[in-house]
């Protein structure tokens, strides 16, 4: 079996193994931990030709029984049509409750099948298998499962943990440029609120760290999902640049990717606080470095009032109010809530300052 460091998740309890060659071992890694069972293995007509035949072998090997669903790639499948086909397929497939669906794939299908497999039967068993960047250091831990309304991203969804993780590092190999750039923004999303040193390497670009950087995000993001599972308090300081993100990746039709907005939604969430004097100017141009040393963008071309505008039904925003997330320019971010009607001028102000440090 190859190597592989073990993080435990403590809320849910359950372990992110990290590695390479991990997908080879995967039947025998998840009958350490599981029974053996019938699986659905759910994965995108990317990752299909690279990755499936690889998993599926070694769990039929482990004495598994697969079946397999391949969605059409990207965004567009993370919605409730897909996921009642999804729920249909298990059906077909003829799982039960000792059964299991195994997500192979990025953040899209780790959300969807996360959330078919919190609601199928009222719950079965899930494995995350992420071969996206942004899947291994992000999506794939906390147990956020979700598809997208017309409304907005995420609206239906639940609070639902995985069994297993297992994060194949070699699955990296396959990805194009701007598909790792994707998984970059929230390395430095995590640099930036949680580790000065994660930030500082993320400022050199490429080559990527693989291991050292999926271990430390995958670190930080347990602990903090250990103290807050349910996104009520520190949770949300993993949102820093999500809620413009989110509204630019809705304005833009969900043309501009999760990774690219998200980058974007730093640069303006950043430039909004230092014009506000909630943080210093230069974490402003910071960030748009680090931005630019992945290729990633420092704006998205949508005005302030645009965007308020687009997060107004963002789940974030509570009792009328929103949580805004200040960095404060040494691996710490603070937590802020203000009127969301006041969302608008406080982007508004960052505005100037964004076009500065462009
Ligand atoms: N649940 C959470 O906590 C959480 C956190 C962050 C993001 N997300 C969600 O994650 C999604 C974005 O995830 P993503 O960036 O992984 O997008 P994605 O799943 O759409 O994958 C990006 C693209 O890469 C392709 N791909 C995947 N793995 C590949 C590989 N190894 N080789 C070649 N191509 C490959 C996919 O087919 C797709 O076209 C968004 O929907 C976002 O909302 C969820």
């Amino acid at each position: 079996m190859n190597k592989f460091k073990t993080v435990h998740v403590s809320s849910g309890g359950y372990d992110v193994l990290i590695g390479r060659g991990l997908l080879f071992d995967a039947g025998q890694l998840i009958s350490l931990c599981r029974p053996v069972c019938k699986i659905l293995v759910v994965t995108d007509d990317n990752v299909a030709p690279l990755w499936l035949e690889k998993v599926t072998s070694s769990l039929r090997a482990a004495g598994f029984e697969t079946e397999t669903m391949i969605l059409p790639h990207g965004e567009g499948s993370k919605n409730l049509s897909c996921y009642g086909r999804l729920l249909e397929r298990c059906a077909e497939a003829g799982l039960t409750r000792g059964g299991m669906i195994a997500a192979l794939g990025g953040g899209v299908i780790g959300d969807i099948a996360g959330f078919a497999a919190a609601t199928y039967m009222r719950g079965i068993a899930y494995i995350q298998l992420p071969t996206t960047l942004l899947a291994a250091v992000d999506s794939s831990v906390g147990g956020k499962t979700a598809v997208d309304l017309e409304a907005g991203k995420n609206l239906c969804g639940a609070f639902y943990q995985p069994r297993l993780v297992l994060c194949d590092l070699d699955t990296f190999s396959t990805l194009p440029d701007e598909i790792l750039s994707d998984g970059a923004a929230e390395v430095i999303k995590y640099g930036v609120i949680a580790d000065r040193e994660l930030f500082s390497a993320m400022l050199k670009g490429k080559p990527l760290d693989a291991e050292y950087v999926v271990e430390t995000c995958v670190r930080i993001k347990a602990d903090i999902v250990g103290r807050d599972f349910y996104d009520r308090g520190e949770r949300r300081v993993l949102n820093f640049g999500h809620t413009v993100g989110h509204a630019i990746e809705k304005l833009s039709g969900y043309k501009i990717t999760h990774g690219h907005a998200v980058a974007a939604g730093m640069a303006y969430e950043t430039a909004a606080a230092a014009a506000n004097n909630l943080c210093p100017k230069t974490i402003a141009a910071k960030i748009a470095e680090a931005n630019k040393a992945w290729r990633l963008p420092v704006s998205a071309g949508f005005s302030a009032s645009e965007l308020a505008a687009a997060a107004m039904l963002d789940k974030k925003i509570d009792g009328g109010r929103l949580a805004i997330i200040i960095p404060k320019a040494d691996g710490r971010a603070e937590i802020q809530e203000i009127e969301a009607v006041d969302f608008a001028a406080y982007l508004q102000a960052g505005e100037r300052l964004l076009s500065e440090v462009v």
